[in-house]
């Protein structure tokens, strides 16, 4: 293996130079090579000042996440960043690109810092359900202030490098040469003593109101809920208020080894990884090339269509919009502009960026504007012969090499490409609902999908900010799919006993969002109602047959008030009993235990059968959608990982105890049942 870490003299001052590709991480040779630079800069007389800078796409990325888990390489990176504190010459970073986690813990060990306007500096360590562990609680807070530590690190979210100038992580921003400035700054700076250290900055921050962080997890309940890490965040950057540097350093590497070791820890790690797999589509050769996509079309300007369109027009892509009648695409363009000033009104973009955005929208009511597009994305509603009449058209009009894709959560794409003379062009989209919003992107892939259409696909998920994961033609694809036992239980569980309430609750102390009737009730308990008040099969017949079809009526499965906020219901309860008297069903104790029992180890049985039906293409996919599409706990690392970490004997014994209550149509998959017998696992 080559050596990552190089030195070159620029006059006096040493640039120590890291080339690890792809991102840079902090890893046993990076962390080696550091300290031998640094020691042979601080021995060699004709040195008076370091820089260190990262050659590639970025400054280090933080600690190499691979080696989490493996027996430890010396030195540390705490032990790096103290040296590189401690070195006798003045250390600059040089940043550009994100300095993230361990990187933005070096950074912090330098006694000055500069980056160019488009670096960004961060502690993501809570997304692997860490803290940052090289000292970057302590110096953190005790050169951005206690409030801009806390909240990066709780959130994870990184800074621009501009709000880190403002907050006095970063010392000069650079517009130019960034390593020609660094240098010159090093110059600047080389002969001024005592060296500014982090470490020694306040013995411990003081003028922090103690009451900020009781205020902070309140104001931000929700980052906390169930998620141990943001906790140990808080607590670790509290210390830096409460004890001198080195007692924090110390309390932090306690709390670091206790969050390493923990379940939430690993989930979030093989989350990170499973994310990042999901890109990769099995059966296409790296080298197809996608197609070139310079304008976008939308069939449809609905809630989907809309939403479907900002995303691509945030994206710098031009859209055409077409609609069936003006008052249907007023209607839509209407609600994406709003949609675009809110944001703006919240801070997140400018009015100029909205103006941008919109000015790259062409409205039309005439479907040969799409022969102009290169991806055209059906967005109507879910029909088949509605669909294939659209195909049809489109299969007409669309340019030669054009990608027709359908944003279908259930259909056939197979039979809706049947009716084009190109069905190697026809691709799911299945985008959720809001789309302008919701990470997950589902690529589905036709029997008869082209593989460049496919990379396409998953290129264009990245420019627009998507995580997508294929999924092969089935209904429901992965995520709708798994939705269905789990509602199906749901509802058998109100018969024999249960309430929405209790139902929900189980869910929500598991650490999902919300539970399946909450979740019915904010999609529409009429989403694929048959429309016969008169035909009542079961208990969402009845709600809808007397027009409760969730918050937007003011009543579902709950009763709303003004402000959506819900209330039980005795209608439903009525409603439930009397169901539940007409067709036999006696009532009893349904135990929690039972309900995960039902809902989430039947979601379980399905995803192992999309995964032995070759549906997904692996089970990280799986935990993908449900991470992303359904909000599934991360630190619960998705189904299919929890059902491991349960242990899958354990999953097969739950669903055998309520087997007799899971109706004529329960069919265990073949593939769950043999990795149980086998001690395997999904995931690992
Ligand atoms: N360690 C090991 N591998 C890493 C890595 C890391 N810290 N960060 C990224 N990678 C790998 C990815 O797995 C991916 O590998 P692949 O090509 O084989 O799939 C490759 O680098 C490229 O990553 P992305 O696809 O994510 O590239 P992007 O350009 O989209 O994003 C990034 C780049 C913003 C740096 C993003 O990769 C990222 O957020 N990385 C994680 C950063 C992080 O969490 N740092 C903290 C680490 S923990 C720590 O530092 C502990 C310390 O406090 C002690």
């Amino acid at each position: 293996m080559t050596d990552p870490i190089s030195s070159e003299k620029h006059g006096d001052v040493q640039i120590i130079w890291s080339d690890n590709p792809p991102v840079n991480a902090l890893g046993a040779a990076v962390r080696q090579g550091l300290v031998r630079e640094i020691e042979a800069a601080e021995a060699d007389d004709s040195v008076q000042a370091v820089v260190i800078a990262c050659k590639g796409r970025t400054f280090f990325a933080g600690a190499d996440i691979s080696e989490f888990g493996k027996p430890p390489v010396m030195p540390w990176l705490p032990d790096v960043v103290d040296r590189i504190e401690n070195c006798t010459k003045p250390v600059v970073a040089a940043i550009h690109g994100t300095a993230l986690g361990g990187g933005c813990e070096v950074a912090l060990g330098c006694h000055y810092r500069v980056a160019v306007p488009s670096a960004k500096l961060g502690f993501p360590e809570v997304n692997l359900g860490l803290l940052p562990g090289a000292g970057g609680t302590q110096r953190g807070p005790r050169v951005a202030g206690v409030e801009l530590a806390l909240q990066m690190a709780t959130t994870g979210k990184p800074i621009s490098a501009s709000q880190a100038h403002d907050a006095g992580l970063v010392d000069r921003i650079i517009e130019g040469d960034l390593i020609e400035h660094a240098v010159a700054y090093a110059d600047e700076v080389k002969d001024i003593r005592p060296l500014p250290k982090s470490s020694e900055r306040d013995d411990k921050v003081t003028d922090v109101d103690p009451a900020i962080f009781d205020e902070y997890k309140k104001n931000n309940a929700k980052l906390f809920r169930g998620d141990v890490a943001p906790q140990a965040n808080l607590d670790t950057i509290k210390a830096a208020t409460e004890m001198p540097f080195d007692k924090g350093v110390m309390f932090e590497r306690q709390k670091f080894m206790e969050l390493m070791a923990g379940q939430q820890a690993r989930a979030r790690q093989y989350f990170f990884f499973a994310e990042r797999k999901a890109a990769k589509i099995d059966g296409v050769d790296d080298s197809v090339q996608p197609r070139d996509i310079k304008r976008v079309g939308v069939i449809g300007a609905g809630t989907m269509g809309g939403g479907i369109s900002m995303n691509f027009l945030s994206a710098g892509i031009p859209v055409t919009i077409v609609e069936m009648n003006q008052d249907a695409l007023d209607r839509g363009t209407g609600i994406m502009l709003k949609n675009y000033q809110s944001t703006a009104k919240k801070g997140r973009m400018t009015e100029e960026q909205v103006g941008q955005a919109m000015g790259l929208l062409k409205p039309s009511l005439n479907f040969d504007d799409l022969s102009e597009c290169d991806l055209i994305i059906e967005a109507v509603y879910e029909n088949m012969d509605v669909k294939k009449e659209i195909f049809t058209r489109l299969d007409g009009i669309a340019k030669d090499g054009a990608i027709l894709a359908s944003n279908t959560s259930y259909l056939d794409i197979n039979e809706i490409a049947s009716v084009t003379k190109r069905p190697e062009d026809v691709v799911g989209l299945h985008f959720f609902s809001p789309a302008n919003i919701m990470k997950l992107l589902e690529v589905v892939r036709g029997d008869k999908t082209a593989d460049d259409v496919l990379v396409t696909a998953m290129k264009l998920a990245k420019t627009i900010r998507k995580v997508a994961v294929v999924a092969g033609v089935c209904y429901g694809f992965i995520g709708n799919r798994m939705l269905i036992p789990r509602q199906l239980q749901a509802e058998k569980l109100l018969l024999e006993g249960a309430t929405p309430q209790q139902v929900d609750k189980v869910h929500v102390e598991f650490g999902m969002p919300m539970g399946p009737f909450q979740m019915a009730d904010l999609a529409g308990v009429d989403i694929g109602w048959h429309r016969d008040p008169e035909r009542i099969e079961s208990i969402r017949d009845a709600l809808c047959a007397i027009d409760r079809w969730g918050q937007k009526k003011g009543a579902g499965f709950y009763d709303y008030d003004d402000n959506r906020r819900p209330s039980p219901s005795e209608k439903v309860q009525e409603i439930i009993d009397d169901f539940a008297a007409k067709h036999g069903v006696e009532k009893r104790e349904i135990s929690d235990q039972e309900i995960i029992e039902r809902t989430l180890y039947t979601m379980v049985n399905e995803g192992a059968k999309i995964l032995e039906e070759g549906k997904a293409q692996r089970a990280s996919d799986i935990d993908v959608v449900w991470i992303y599409g359904y909000g599934w706990p991360v630190y619960k690392g998705g189904p299919m990982y929890w059902a491991d970490s349960e242990g899958l004997d354990t999953i097969v014994e739950g669903l055998k105890r309520q087997e007799e209550r899971l109706g004529d149509d329960w069919s265990y998959s073949q593939l769950l049942l043999d990795k149980a017998e086998a001690g395997e696992k999904f995931t690992r």
